[in-house]
């Protein structure tokens, strides 16, 4: 297991690493999920994901996930999908959540060598110019449950993006 300390746009004292069992409490303290990071952290064990929680000052405070199963994505072929990105609300605005992506990209690059896809709501306009300025690409858009979808893809093969 690695962690890597973030020294990007004010992320610093953070630290991200793969979950494990103790984190669990914490997250559903500060971003409660109704069960969702004890789901995870059994598909990371199972080897189906990767499950990756940002640390400030050593308290659990977001997360990130590798889907390895992967979504057909039209003209890039199964890419593995980052997903469940959230950030305690006290704590938005301080690069956290791009230093999540960041940690589930190189695990994209170091497993597949691919590109990632994201999906996010079409409503969800920060995430949006998150994911944008981060340097991902809308190739399509899905039909999900409640709310249309846009799809998004970066090729990690590209340039590493500029210090914020
Ligand atoms: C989206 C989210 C993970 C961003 O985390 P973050 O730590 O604030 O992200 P960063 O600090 O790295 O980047 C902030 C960017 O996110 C966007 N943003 C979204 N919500 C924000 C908030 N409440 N406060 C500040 N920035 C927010 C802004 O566009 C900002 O970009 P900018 O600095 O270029 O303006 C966080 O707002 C969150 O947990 N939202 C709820 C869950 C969610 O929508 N997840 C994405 C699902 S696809």
């Amino acid at each position: 297991m690695d962690g890597t300390r973030a020294h990007d746009g004010g992320a610093d004292d953070v630290v991200v690493r793969d979950a494990v069992p103790a984190d669990v409490a914490a997250l559903e303290r500060v971003l409660p999920s109704g069960g969702d990071h004890a789901r995870q952290l059994a598909n990371a064990a199972a080897g189906r994901r990767t499950f990756l929680v940002a640390l400030h000052e050593g308290v659990p405070v977001g997360t990130v996930v590798v889907r390895w199963a992967g979504v057909p994505v039209t003209g890039h072929g199964v890419l593995p999908e980052i997903g469940s990105l959230a950030v305690a609300p006290a704590l938005r605005g301080r690069g956290l959540g791009g230093r999540l992506v960041a940690a589930a990209e190189e695990r994209v690059s170091a497993r597949t060598g691919t590109a990632a896809v994201i999906h996010v709501a079409v409503g969800n306009a920060g995430a949006r110019r998150l994911y944008a300025r981060l340097g991902y690409r809308e190739v399509g858009r899905r039909r999900a449950a409640d709310e249309q979808e846009l799809v998004l893809v970066r090729d990690l093969s590209a340039a590493p993006r500029p210090p914020r």
